[in-house]
């Protein structure tokens, strides 16, 4: 095992290091609070790359006002013990002002997928994460980085920023990892009281349900009742649902999937368990979307 991870906390400290270094560069960016989904991140890049790199930032332009910054869980001695584990060499973990300085007013926005979903719930959202996507690439350019399909719209965001603006990384996407019972590793889930923490498997179980369903019949039109069918279950377990939706890919528009042939989507869903917000998605037909460019890593 190697040592210690080295820690940069400046944009010039970070600059000076990549222009000190050759050979290939994996980028993980987090928000810290690493959980298990992380970690298999991190082991997977140490072992493609000549240097890895983790980025933690709780990033205040990715929250809305009512959205409680300060609450989100931070704590970097774990993180750095997670890091030195998976054999990170650099962990960058600026200051807000060190990435927003004073009169900071330029921005990226995708402007057509990161509209549905959780684009419809937390306007501004996907603008914080392309922009300090955006900024970390700069920063740090990396010719690989990993993105969690948990998150799948933000990966998709993310990749067509990259195509959209021609720039040099290569995207991937790991499927998400989940605890025995199904349920999808969160930094959130440590919010889940025990009573919750029992009902909250049950949202992977209605996204199942509706992938078999579409995957028997793939000409199933309209899609809606078999989503309300589930919707009104996660009711009745206690669930608040913000979505539950099944859009094309990599489009996010209405899903249709010809008998014949079987086109990408997603159903996803954002849903509240007493104050823990959880999101949870299924890629249907993923293949299709390697065929055509996009790369996901087991
Ligand atoms: O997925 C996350 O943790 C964040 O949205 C990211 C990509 C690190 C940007 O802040």
């Amino acid at each position: 095992m190697r040592s210690f991870p080295e820690v940069i906390t400046s944009v010039a400290e970070m600059k000076q290091w990549r222009r000190s270094k050759t050979g290939l560069v994996g980028f993980v960016p987090t928000m810290g609070a690493l959980h298990a989904g992380h970690e298999t991140l991190l082991k997977k890049i140490r072992s493609r790359c000549d240097f890895s790199i983790l980025s933690i930032f709780v990033n205040p332009a990715q929250f809305r006002p009512h959205e409680d910054l300060s609450k989100y869980p931070r704590n970097f001695e774990k993180d750095f013990e997670t890091a030195k584990q998976a054999e990170v060499d650099l962990i960058f973990a600026p200051t807000s002002t060190e990435l927003y300085p004073p009169n900071f007013s330029t921005f990226a926005e995708e402007t057509s997928i990161s509209q549905p979903l959780c684009g419809q719930y937390r306007p501004g959202h996907f603008r914080g994460v392309a922009t300090i996507v955006l900024k970390l690439f700069q920063l740090i350019q990396p010719q690989i980085a990993l993105f969690g399909l948990k998150d799948a719209q933000q990966f998709f965001i993310i990749d067509r920023m990259v195509r959209d603006l021609h720039l040099d990384v290569r995207i991937e996407g790991v499927p998400t990892l989940r605890e025995k019972d199904g349920l999808a590793r969160s930094s959130r889930n440590i919010y889940l009281s025990p009573e919750e923490r029992e009902k909250a498997p049950q949202l992977y179980q209605a996204l199942l349900t509706i992938q078999k369903k579409i995957e028997e019949q793939p000409c199933l039109h309209p899609i809606d009742p078999l989503l309300e069918e589930s919707l009104q279950l996660l009711k009745k377990y206690g669930f608040k649902i913000e979505y539950l939706e099944c859009l094309s890919l990599p489009e996010f528009k209405s899903f249709v999937s010809p008998l014949q042939n079987p086109a990408p989507g997603i159903i996803a869903a954002a849903v509240y368990l007493g104050q823990t917000r959880l999101i949870d998605n299924i890629i249907l037909y993923p293949q299709k979307l390697l065929d055509r460019g996009f790369h996901f890593i087991s």
